[in-house]
């Protein structure tokens, strides 16, 4: 398969990512504001798999909720001004309880409902202290549980070993508890962006317990330094917005899983040449810090975000040292707008990456003496015969009127037009 082909695989993924945001998909929220229109390859929650216990249908339903009839594990009890939770009758399994004012989760609400696999209830006001204690580890099929945009104060616990995915952002946790996740086998995905966290809670936190950890999702708090423990299964990591300075030696040789890293929008000056030599990472975001210089690109890197940092010169020989004709890098995309440099990117670049397809200048942060500007925005690299015809063929299937138009003018490679 040609890059091209791959590249609209990747956008047609993404178009997706817009697409299920009815069926729970969290990182939505995330997706529009930061990488709208670039590729991403962060992970996607899978939706939780139901069983239909017929023989237990009864159809009983709380008189404040709705049970389509053609779905009767589900009980739909969203946008109501719930101020309680209803009494949840012992065959629902999926439980929406979302955008509600409900103040706190009570046993006597849960005491029958031991089929339940998937909690909704953000957008509530539910505080820490009114949890009842051990009422959700009482649930022992749960796999998700969606506790963002509430008021808690601290990672709840107990939680039942069942879980896989617990989404609490948006909320005002500072307190990690060092048991909350203790025993729980099967997390493969943790959701604590948006707030408080601070670096000696991360550390007694034990995150490494979670044996199955594919994503933890910290952006937004108040981390100073990478966090510890982290398992080695992990895949996904984000980090953004917090206050990280520096990235220890060696820090990701524990984490050789790692396909996306995301650090935007901390304090980074430097970090050391070879941290990202990862065999799988494809994506790393490391735009609005303060990076002085480029480093070691891995051959699987596929996305680099460089935006809004303080590089004068992107140093082709430091991120590309060496080239294995048999083993190209895989690098396709690349974004250096608002840094501060003078000249284009040299054109050693695309014998190093040779599936280089665009690079996005932009403006960049000069002094304002200098008048100096790069004469185009974005570099497109050209086009062989083959992958022509394949973009063609794409175009035509997408009927996308607007790209054919830019076609001629921008897909072409020069590297003299600077
Ligand atoms: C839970 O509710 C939120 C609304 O706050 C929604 O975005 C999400 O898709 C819901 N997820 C599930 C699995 O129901
Ligand atoms: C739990 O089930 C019992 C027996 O079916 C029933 O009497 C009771 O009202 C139920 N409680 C709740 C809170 O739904
Ligand atoms: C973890 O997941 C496996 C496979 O789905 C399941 O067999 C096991 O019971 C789960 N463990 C717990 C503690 O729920
Ligand atoms: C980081 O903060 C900026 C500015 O407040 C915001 O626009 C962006 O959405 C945040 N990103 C994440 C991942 O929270
Ligand atoms: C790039 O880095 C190498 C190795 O540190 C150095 O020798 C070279 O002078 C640098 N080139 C530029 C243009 O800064």
């Amino acid at each position: 398969m040609g890059i091209l082909s791959q590249l609209w695989i990747i956008f047609l993924l993404h178009g997706i990512t817009v697409l299920c945001q009815d069926e729970g998909d969290f990182e939505d929220e995330y997706e529009n504001e930061i990488d709208n229109e670039y590729p991403s390859v962060f992970h996607q929650i899978p939706s939780v798999e139901y069983v239909f216990p017929y023989s237990t249908i009864t159809g009983e339903c709380s008189k404040e909720c709705f049970c389509p009839p053609t779905f009767p594990v589900a009980m739909y009890c969203d946008h109501c001004k719930l101020q309680t939770i209803p009494n949840i009758p012992s065959h629902i399994q999926q439980l929406y309880l979302q955008h509600n004012e409900i103040e706190a989760v009570t046993v006597e609400s849960f005491v029958n409902a031991t089929a339940l696999k998937d909690v909704n209830l953000s957008h509530n006001k539910i505080k820490s202290h009114r949890i009842d204690s051990g009422v959700f580890a009482k649930l022992s099929n749960l796999v998700q549980l969606h506790l963002d945009h509430n008021q808690l104060e601290e990672v709840p616990s107990p939680l039942p070993r069942s879980l896989e995915r617990l989404i609490l952002g948006f909320n005002q946790i500072s307190r990690f508890p060092g048991h909350a996740v203790e025993g729980l086998v099967n997390m493969t995905m943790l959701d604590l962006c948006n707030n408080y966290l601070d670096d000696p809670q991360l550390k007694g936190a034990h995150l490494s317990n979670m044996g199955k950890l594919m994503q933890i999702n910290l952006c937004g708090n108040r981390l100073q330094s990478m966090p510890p423990e982290l398992p080695i299964s992990l895949m996904y990591l984000s980090l953004e917005n917090n206050s990280i300075s520096f990235i220890p030696d060696n820090y990701f040789q524990k984490l050789p899983n790692l396909i996306a890293l995301r650090m935007s929008n901390n304090n980074l000056e430097d970090v050391p040449y070879n941290a990202f030599n990862l065999p799988h990472l494809i994506e790393l975001n490391l735009g609005h810090n303060k990076l002085k210089q480029a480093f070691y690109i891995p051959r699987t890197l596929q996305h680099l975000y460089l935006e809004d940092n303080d590089i004068e010169v992107m140093n082709v020989t430091l991120m590309c040292p060496s080239i294995d004709a048999l083993n190209f890098r895989h690098l396709t995309y690349i974004r250096v707008d608002q840094n501060k440099l003078t000249a284009p990117i040299s054109t050693y670049a695309f014998f190093c990456f040779p599936h280089i397809r665009s690079i996005y200048y932009g403006e960049q942060k000069l002094p304002a003496n200098q008048q100096t500007r790069l004469r185009t925005p974005v570099f497109r690299r050209y086009l062989t015969p083959e992958e022509y015809d394949e973009m063609e063929d794409d175009y035509h299937e997408q009927d996308n009127a607007h790209n054919l138009r830019g076609r001629e003018e921008d897909d072409y490679f020069d590297p003299y037009f600077y």
